[in-house]
């Protein structure tokens, strides 16, 4: 091939970074994908909310799915339109259609990885999804491939941007919950209904999925006990100070031999000195635990346009090599399989 086309399904904060990283580096990825990489078609409701950033490039809008899956030109799917319905079912009809899929979306992973995945291995296509935890960080690869030798005890960390930078921004200027969550949005950060942010959902599902490929399970939403920041007032934030902590929301994930698998997201209270008390703003730091590698933590930015862009491109780009090389959905089967009880049955 010398051109693999991509159908783009929505073109919001990350979608509009998706288009802007492919056409502003397309030389460089090209050289690195082995052919040039471009995106045909958007999917999107209204094509006059388009931001004016994303229209100077030459690209086809449509509003009708139809005309994507139909497009025998377009190899690869990407789903970006966020939330479970629709783009559950869009993702399905991609898969159906013999579409490579990539997709940031956590809210489906959460809740339908195991079908999609067994779907995706079945038609022996690739479904990546690198973008659905920690924005810009590489972490599901690193689980999936890197650490893959390790038996994992433990996956703990601070999962979601729009809560750390409220938290950060509570701390260190003073700013009440509703400013803080305020600069979250305007900033691209938060989910369209950020209420998922502070009650801990969507730090949850992340947790969820990477509960699921560190320890070989299957686990959905249900199984993870959640409490998000939205009881945590100013004064908590001002007092643990006082006495030398920072107060962070995790999501941590174990698989211990007494309790089994559990998962949990809470806001906890950090002593100043630990690696995460200093991962501020909208940065993410994700700890592993594996009996082979030690600890491992992976950090950087975890929301946002363009880092959340770049993982999806790295997955466009993956994808299409394995197009390349004939290599298509050979990663994509033995994951999400198996699901183990928390706690184990006894
Ligand atoms: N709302 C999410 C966050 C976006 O703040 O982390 C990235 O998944």
């Amino acid at each position: 091939k010398n051109t693999v086309k991509i159908g783009l399904l929505g073109c919001g904060t990350v979608g509009g970074g998706v288009i802007i990283v492919l056409n502003e580096n397309k030389e460089d990825i090209a050289r690195k994908a082995g052919c040039a990489v471009e995106v045909k078609t958007v999917l999107v409701r209204d094509k006059s909310k388009l931001k004016p950033e994303i229209e100077k490039y030459n690209i086809g809008y449509t509003d009708n799915l139809d005309d994507i899956l139909n497009d025998p030109e377009i190899d690869i799917v990407v789903e970006l339109i966020g939330r479970v319905h629709p783009a559950k079912e869009y993702i399905e009809a991609a898969l159906q259609h013999g579409k490579h899929v990539v997709t940031a979306n956590k809210d489906v992973l959460a809740e339908y990885g195991k079908s999609l995945f067994a779907l995706a291995a079945e038609k022996q296509l690739d479904f990546q999804f690198e973008g659905a935890v920690g924005g810009g960080i590489p972490i599901i690869r690193p689980l999936r491939s890197c650490l893959a030798g390790n038996k994992i005890s433990r996956v703990m960390g601070i999962v979601n941007g729009t809560t750390n930078y409220m938290l950060t921004r509570m701390t260190e200027a003073g700013l009440s919950y509703e400013n803080a969550l305020k600069e979250a949005q305007a900033k691209g950060y938060a989910e369209s209904d950020p209420t998922a942010d502070v009650e801990g959902i969507d730090a949850a599902r992340k947790i969820t999925v990477l509960a699921s490929l560190a320890f070989n399970t299957a686990l959905t939403l249900k199984d993870v006990h959640i409490e998000g920041i939205d009881n945590v007032e100013a004064c908590d934030i001002s007092y643990a100070r006082e006495l030398g902590y920072v107060v962070k929301l995790l999501g941590v994930a174990k698989n211990d031999p007494e309790n089994g698998i559990t998962a949990n997201v809470y806001p906890v209270m950090l002593p100043k000195n630990h690696p995460l008390a200093s991962v501020n703003d909208v940065y993410n730091a994700i700890y592993v635990n594996g009996d082979a590698v030690g600890d491992a933590m992976f950090m950087g930015r975890g929301a946002g346009r363009l880092p959340t862009a770049s993982a999806v491109c790295g997955d466009i780009i993956d994808t299409v090599r394995n197009i390349c090389h004939n290599a298509c959905g050979r990663v994509s089967g033995n994951l999400f399989v198996e699901k183990k009880m928390c706690p184990p049955e006894k």
